[in-house]
């Protein structure tokens, strides 16, 4: 059974409904998940004045913040940002920032990776948004997963990974859902394969 970790940012939600759904992608291919969340550097005071969070906040809080050191011991791990001016946000460019003693050991390589993203608008930044957040994982080694090919890549989701508009819809978490199958599969597939040795 592969061990992946869904490991997200959000601050209103949309981001956190979409890792559940990945999360139970995972479930229904057999994997065994883990949600977490990447740790928030705006303050308390100054996020409570926006509703979306003092709404979700709670929930948020049940998901346990994630540290880089637990990454080598997952399978696959599936990331999941909001934009933010067109790029992930600087909570998960933080965490990914704190890989780098990873990177040296190779530990993350012939890992499983997918990503995720919401943002507000249309054309607002989703598949900068994603594959911005795929650069990393690259020079880390990691083996990249999309959305399968399907017929719903026309209305929802991107090539590079899981997306919503604002809250997500019903097929916005269908292709999240995908997304965390399609990686649990092929984490399961790949398990154990690594090019370890330090990179000097
Ligand atoms: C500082 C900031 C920058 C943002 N930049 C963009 C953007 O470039 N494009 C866009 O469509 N939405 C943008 N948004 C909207 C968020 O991406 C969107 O509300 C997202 O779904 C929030 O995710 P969450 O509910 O998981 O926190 C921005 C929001 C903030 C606060």
């Amino acid at each position: 059974m592969a061990k992946i970790l869904v490991v997200f940012h959000s601050i209103t939600g949309h981001t956190m409904d979409l890792a559940k759904a990945v999360a139970e992608g995972v479930r229904k291919a057999g994997g065994n998940v883990t949600v977490k969340r990447v740790e928030e550097t705006i303050p308390e005071r100054v996020l409570e004045k926006n509703p979306g969070y003092v709404r979700i906040k709670e929930e948020l809080k049940s998901f346990e913040i994630a540290e880089v050191e637990e990454l080598p011991e997952y399978d696959g791990i599936v990331f999941g940002s909001p934009t933010r001016f067109g790029n992930m946000s600087a909570q998960m460019k933080t965490f990914l920032d704190k890989t780098g003693s990873l990177w040296v050991k190779r530990s993350l390589s012939g890992k499983v990776a997918g990503v995720f993203q919401t943002n507000e608008m249309l054309h607002g930044g989703k598949e900068a948004t994603l594959i911005s957040m795929l650069f990393p994982l690259f020079a880390h080694g990691m083996i990249i997963v999309g959305l399968p090919p399907v017929r719903e890549l026309y209305q929802a989701g991107s090539y590079y990974g899981a997306t919503s508009t604002g809250t997500p819809d019903m097929r916005d978490m269908e292709m999240a859902r995908l997304l965390g199958e399609r990686v649990a599969e092929i984490a399961e597939r790949v398990k154990g394969y690594s090019e370890s040795g330090e990179i000097n």
